[in-house]
């Protein structure tokens, strides 16, 4: 099984990366230490998770003691809503490296194309600006330092109960890499009513093949040729999350993914009103809802 992808800028991206959304200070740092330790060489990240300090501290550790390299790893940060201004965006990558005591990222995305006011939340409608990704994506492209950077990235809700057929076929056929968030239909999200380790299909498949749901899962996504960025604060998961190198599901299970009910999680219901750019869902997601 691929240990990464190669994007269409020739770096490469591991299969597996570390979520850190919704991991708390005080332990997302010894979550990424663990994770390291595991193996992992891809840790995904954003200003917006407020826990990117503590990232920062934990990979100076990992440095420190020699666990492995800088240059070894991949790290992704995004650019949040309040500072898609072309002047804001060099500034916020600055914070995001100051934080994460780094260099350089391997990979920034924007990480909602929803455009708010600088210092803004995203839930006061008044702060709504509409979005102009042309300009921002400019000033990633100069903090790129090339012109013209097609995006190499998609970083989106992907799992076996939102497969995202009609984009991967986009991503393939553009040479854009899928990134899955909440590969695992981010079980701890009780208000997102997600049950996708649940699925009597994905059940039966981990008893056959003697997996986990969870690595089912995972593995599902990666044999679609997408890494996955499964978010975990437990040492035992951790480590079970990256465990997917040495098997594969057949091809006669393969199939039975499509009879997996499809159900958007992440519906971005906070963006979607009058007063914003996307009136509807149909508008944010191109239909895909
Ligand atoms: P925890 O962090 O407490 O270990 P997603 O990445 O799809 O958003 O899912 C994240 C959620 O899935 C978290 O609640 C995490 O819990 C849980 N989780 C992570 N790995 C596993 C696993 N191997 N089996 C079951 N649940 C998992």
């Amino acid at each position: 099984m691929a240990k990464h992808f190669v994007l269409n800028t020739g770096a490469k991206i591991p299969s597996v990366g570390l979520g850190t959304w919704q991991s708390d200070p005080g332990v997302v740092g010894d979550a990424v230490y663990a994770a390291v330790k595991a193996g992992y060489r891809h840790i995904d990240c954003a200003r917006m998770y407020k826990n990117e300090n503590e990232v920062g501290i934990a990979l100076k550790k990992l440095f420190e003691e020699g666990v492995v390299k800088r240059e070894d790893l991949f790290i992704t940060s995004k650019l949040w809503c309040d500072c898609h201004a072309p002047e804001d965006v060099p500034e916020s990558l600055d914070k995001t490296l100051s934080d994460l005591q780094l260099e350089y990222l391997d990979l920034y995305l924007i990480h909602w194309p929803f455009r708010v006011k600088k210092g803004s939340g995203i839930s006061n409608t008044e702060d709504y600006i509409p979005p102009d990704i042309p300009s921002t994506w400019g000033a990633m492209e100069k903090l790129y330092d090339s012109a013209h950077v097609p995006p190499a990235v998609d970083q989106v809700e992907c799992h076996p109960g939102w497969q995202q057929t009609k984009l991967h076929n986009f991503c393939q056929s553009t040479g854009v890499h899928l990134s899955a968030y909440s590969p695992l239909g981010s079980p701890g999200s009780t208000w997102m009513n997600s049950n996708v380790l649940k699925e009597s299909v994905i059940i039966s498949i981990a008893e056959k093949l003697g997996k986990t749901p969870a690595q089912v899962a995972l593995h599902w996504n990666i044999q679609m040729g997408h890494s996955v960025l499964p978010k975990s604060v437990t040492e035992e998961r951790i480590k079970q999350n990256i465990d997917v190198y040495d098997w594969s599901i057949p091809e006669d299970l393969l199939v039975k993914f499509s009879e997996i009910k499809q159900v958007r999680l992440l519906r971005g219901d906070v963006i979607v009103n009058p007063h914003s750019v996307y009136k509807t869902h149909e508008e944010l997601w191109d239909g895909e809802i």
